[in-house]
């Protein structure tokens, strides 16, 4: 029995201390509702969000098209497995990524998943078939995902890596541009050629995986002349070049897929997740024929891999976000956001550099440690606003609010944020 005057959350909470595995971590934040940029815990408290799952609600929480999309196909069919019956909303969403992709390579295709880090494993599936190499190259500071092999390509050890190996074989790191830190492009390109000097034959490289903004990380947008040099290197060896937009991605940089804003680059394939399904889980790979097509039928799949709810979803989320009004929206919101992050970014020191791209946005702490960062969110927390820390010192505080966040909720939670650094 719980005391009376125990609140809904803290209920909720200690169940979930005494049922949920906690390895699992999640911080005080318990939902009951949520709506566009907001959130209401169970005993009415409202918080501005600008977490939204982690990038996954960058068309706000509930948008009342996709929430009628999914009515719609619950009251149709739940259900089917892709490799059981072809169904129709699966199809649309594979030809609406196909007019949406930036990859090269003519005629384009795409499978789906459920998560971020299955797409990131079927991509380096499809990479090896397409090339007949094994090897894949990863970077620092890079977020891939919890399985066995997106693990090994992530690239921070507590609390992702520490006591879960041994890892997948063949991944190699080099150094990823970090102007901040004095890497520059240059100096990541050189390492690169290092690596195939010293680690491995670059002939037996089937890809080189890159986040173009590092989102967990520390929200480290690529320099602008990155993504074309890193495709000449790749192109030079035969090695596919995959972008990993699961985070960056569904016009959170202000375009559909952050790639768009580099000159010269053309991924191979396109890995995405995250926002696409609208809150439903959704993720895939979008490439082009040639290499798309080396997987012989029945080496892709998974039962619930674009089931029917998150394809009608995703169609939701795309009619969205590719209306021009929504993308300038978005761009407007990262200028509001950049310009008073610089403001507070002024008045406080201890802040080293704000950085990113279009709404994909941070600080990050000039001291190498979590617990400002740590103090900032669990004080915004107090005061009504969600906010997440990143990097691979959990140095870095990252932005991610809905991109039709309005004005007045926007000017709300970076009012918070600002107080929650402390006079
Ligand atoms: C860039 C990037 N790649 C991969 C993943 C893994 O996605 P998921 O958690 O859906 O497996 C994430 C998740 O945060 C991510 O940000």
């Amino acid at each position: 029995m719980q005391p009376t005057d125990t609140s809904a959350a803290e209920r909720i909470l200690a169940d979930r201390a005494r049922y949920v595995a906690p390895g699992m971590a999640t911080p005080k934040l318990v939902v009951a509702h949520a709506e566009g940029a907001r959130v209401t815990d169970p005993d009415g408290r409202t918080y501005i969000d600008f977490a939204g799952g982690i990038g996954c609600q960058n068309t706000g929480h509930r948008h009342a098209a996709i929430v009628e999309a999914i009515k719609e196909q619950a009251d149709r069919y739940l259900h089917q497995c892709f490799m059981i019956g072809t169904y129709e909303p699966y199809v649309e969403v594979c030809r609406r990524l196909a007019e949406l992709s930036p990859c090269g390579g003519g005629e384009q295709r795409s499978i789906l998943v459920n998560s971020g880090a299955e797409a990131i494993e079927n991509a380096v599936k499809i990479a090896r078939t397409a090339t007949g190499r094994p090897a894949v190259v990863v970077f620092d500071n890079a977020f891939h995902g919890r399985t066995l092999l997106a693990m090994t390509m992530t690239s921070k050890v507590k609390p992702y890596k520490a006591g879960f190996g041994p890892f997948a074989p063949e991944v190699y790191r080099a150094p990823a541009p970090y102007p901040y830190q004095g890497i520059s492009s240059d100096d990541s390109i050189a390492a690169l050629e290092h690596l195939f000097k010293a680690d491995v034959d670059p002939s037996t490289v089937a890809c080189v995986v890159l986040e173009p903004v590092q989102g967990e990380g520390g929200f480290l947008a690529m320099p602008p002349d990155y993504p074309e040099k890193l495709h000449a290197l790749c192109r030079s060896h035969g090695i596919l070049w995959v972008s990993d937009e699961i985070q960056s991605g569904v016009g959170r940089t202000g375009t559909m897929w952050a790639v768009e804003q580099y000159a010269g680059a053309e991924p191979d394939m396109t890995v995405f997740g995250k926002s696409i399904g609208g809150g439903l889980p959704l993720a895939g790979v979008t490439g082009g024929a040639e290499v798309m097509d080396t997987v012989p039928p029945g080496g892709l799949g998974g039962t619930f891999g674009g089931n029917p709810l998150s394809c009608a979803a995703a169609l939701a989320v795309l009619d969205i976000v590719t209306e021009p009004e929504f993308l300038a929206g978005a761009r407007e919101l990262g200028e509001t956001m950049r310009a008073r992050l610089e403001e507070i970014a002024g008045r406080h020191p201890e802040i080293g550099e704000v950085r990113g791209l279009g709404s994909m946005l941070a600080f990050e702490f000039a001291e190498r440690t979590p617990d400002r960062a740590k103090a900032v969110v669990d004080a915004a927390f107090e005061r009504g606003l969600v906010l997440l820390s990143c990097g691979l010192y959990g140095n870095v505080i990252r932005l991610l609010p809905p991109l039709n966040t309005g004005p007045e909720e926007l000017e709300e939670g970076l009012a918070i944020l600002e107080e929650s650094l402390g006079a």
